[in-house]
């Protein structure tokens, strides 16, 4: 099975799923990997492991639309069978989504249907939650609104800052989105009429 996985930033999530190739954890090739920001950690990434990598300049494009079409034609260049949103920070046409409607996954610093959109870490702080976490999610229409097929929780301490949720909650996407994308590959899971099918079954 063929991969390919947006970012636009430092890419750990990334480098997570590329270990799990290399290890057999993911029975998948990483066939390319595309950013919308040149700067992004997560494209030397790819290129140490070998992956080609681009990314393209949404300033370059006169809308959403236009940037998301020449993106998809690139995307589609490689014939992926899944993409991965990796810590991809651009919201995504209408388009775009039913173009890889069933095999686009994304995964959210926040425990779903809690805290879409950003800042989740300080919104679980500010709330005085006792528990926070990932969720991997199938991408739809709905922003962060997907059905939701993982997630992991991290406890919620005190005196802990954005930063200390972040790191607590990073360690377990790097073994979440692996596994999901795992059963992926594997033909394990699907998503039928809106829900996420894991072996049969509704999650
Ligand atoms: C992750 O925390 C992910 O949940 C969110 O963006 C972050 C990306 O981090 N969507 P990285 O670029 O994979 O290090």
């Amino acid at each position: 099975k063929r991969i390919v996985v947006l970012v636009s930033g430092n890419g750990s999530n990334l480098q997570a799923v590329i270990d799990a190739c290399q290890q057999g954890r993911v029975n998948a090739t990483l066939s390319a990997v595309f950013s919308n920001k040149a700067s992004a950690y997560g494209l030397e990434r790819a290129q140490a492991a070998g992956i080609p990598a681009f990314s393209l300049d949404p300033k370059s494009y006169a809308n959403r639309e236009a940037f998301d079409a020449a993106l998809a034609e690139e995307i589609d260049a490689y014939q992926p069978d899944l993409v991965v949103l990796a810590g991809y920070m651009r919201i995504l046409s209408h388009d775009f989504v039913a173009r890889y409607a069933g095999r686009m996954l994304n995964i959210h610093p926040s425990l779903l249907p809690k805290y879409p959109g950003l800042h989740t870490h300080q919104k679980a702080i500010d709330n005085n939650d006792a528990e926070h976490g990932t969720s991997v999610h199938f991408v739809t229409q709905e922003l962060d609104g997907g059905p939701v097929i993982l997630q992991a929780k991290v406890p919620v301490f005190e005196d802990d800052t954005a930063e200390d949720l972040n790191q607590r909650v990073q360690t377990q996407e790097h073994n979440i989105y692996p596994l999901v994308i795992s059963w992926f590959v594997d033909g394990r899971l699907s998503l039928r009429e809106g829900q996420a099918i894991l072996d049969g079954q509704i999650l």
